[in-house]
């Protein structure tokens, strides 16, 4: 008995009506050639939907079609338009992460050179905990010029300093990026003069093109200056090293997004020109190994450091990780964790002693050490 009342369970209700409403139609306009016309479009969609109806039923990879044949289609694609729905009626001012709609509206409207004020006051809660402002001083101080703004990273032991500004582009590497990004972060580093980190891909024709400042990075991987092994290759370290537009070299020890892991470029991405570029071959997985061949202890990692300094002619050399120590280099930066995670696979999001540490650093700094 319960399995004949199945076709009228709530589950099944929308094709047993879609079936017995085809059938109907198809019926009476077979009975009436008259109102066959009529009926011939409408009992085409219905039996289309019947159709539909009977394969959710038998497929095997949708729990929810199997379970609820054609109704199932409304939830798929209400979650389809989720994000719009969420965007244009339900989000406010201040939601939505990593940024809010008011400072993505804001940058809109500046690259557009529009009106980007709000009048009336502000949308914040000024009075909540953790708000951040400036008080007015009777007797502010004269802005401070631009060069206040810049440091020297370079000890005693560095012979081509460089003046870098406090604020600086963090590294993600060509590949990652395509090579229009990489010609933009390189123009705004040529116009607003700050560094460009090339991340651990090498440095690329489009890193060249605008002429902004460098900071090239290499990684576990030493893309762009390596044997064909994989390992470190001094000589094509120097040569690249040595050019003027960079100005620092720094080692990648970590980074938040790949802690404990290293790193893929899958092979479907490394194009001739990547594979060029990085020293690596087509067609196969371009690995950032999990731990570097050229040091495996912090002294020895000095002391490479020291060797890229050495092999750079004297550039500031540093090493960015996502940690805390810090012995004596020239730069330490450290990484956050949270638009880290954009270039990381989604299970790393989580459970990662990283996160953990990098959210206490929640910095990213360039300074120097001494
Ligand atoms: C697309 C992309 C590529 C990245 N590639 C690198 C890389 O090659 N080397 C690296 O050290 N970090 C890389 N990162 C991490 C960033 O440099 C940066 O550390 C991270 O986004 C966190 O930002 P913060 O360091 O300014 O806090 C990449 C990040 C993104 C989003």
């Amino acid at each position: 008995m319960e399995t004949l009342m199945l076709p009228f369970s709530p589950r099944y209700i929308i094709l047993t009506i879609c079936a017995v409403v085809t059938v109907l139609l198809l019926g009476i306009g077979l009975a009436d050639g008259k109102v066959f016309d009529l009926v011939l479009i409408p009992s085409l969609i219905f039996a289309a939907l019947t159709l539909l109806g009977i394969r959710d039923l038998t497929q095997k990879s949708h729990a929810v079609l199997r379970n609820y044949p054609i109704s199932a289609h409304i939830r798929f694609l209400l979650e389809e338009i989720r994000p719009e729905m969420r965007q244009y009626f339900f989000e406010s001012e201040k939601d939505g992460m990593p940024f809010s709609r008011d400072t993505r509206a804001l940058v809109y409207q500046r690259a557009k050179m529009v009106l980007d004020k709000r009048p009336f006051g502000t949308q914040e809660d000024v009075y909540r905990d953790g708000y951040e402002w400036m008080h007015h001083s009777v007797a502010p101080k004269v802005h401070a010029a631009g060069e206040k703004f810049r440091i020297t990273i370079g000890g005693p032991d560095c012979t081509r300093p460089y003046s870098a500004s406090v604020f600086n582009i963090s590294a993600m590497s060509f590949g990652a990026l395509s090579p229009n990004a990489v010609r933009a972060l390189n123009a705004g580093a040529k116009k607003g003069g700050f560094a460009h980190d090339t991340g651990e891909g090498g440095v690329s024709p489009y890193h060249r093109e605008n002429g902004g400042d460098l900071i090239w990075e290499i990684g576990s991987g030493y893309f762009g200056c390596r044997n064909r092994d994989g390992s470190f290759d001094p000589e094509e370290f120097a040569r690249v090293a040595t050019d003027d537009q960079i100005k620092m070299v720094e080692l990648k020890v970590s980074q938040g997004a790949k802690p404990g892991h290293g790193g893929v470029l899958p092979a479907a991405k490394v194009s001739e020109e990547i594979s060029k570029i990085r020293g690596v071959s087509m067609g196969e997985d371009c690995i950032s190994p999990a731990t570097h061949r050229a040091f495996s202890t912090p002294l020895e990692m000095m002391a490479f450091i020291g060797e890229m300094r050495r092999l750079s002619g004297g550039k500031p050399a540093g090493f960015k990780l996502c940690a805390r120590r810090c012995y004596r280099p020239e730069s330490i930066r450290i990484s956050s964790w949270s638009t880290a995670m954009k270039a990381a696979p989604v299970p790393r999001h989580w459970n990662s002693w990283i996160i953990w540490a990098c959210r206490c650093a929640r910095a990213s700094i360039s300074s120097t050490t001494r």
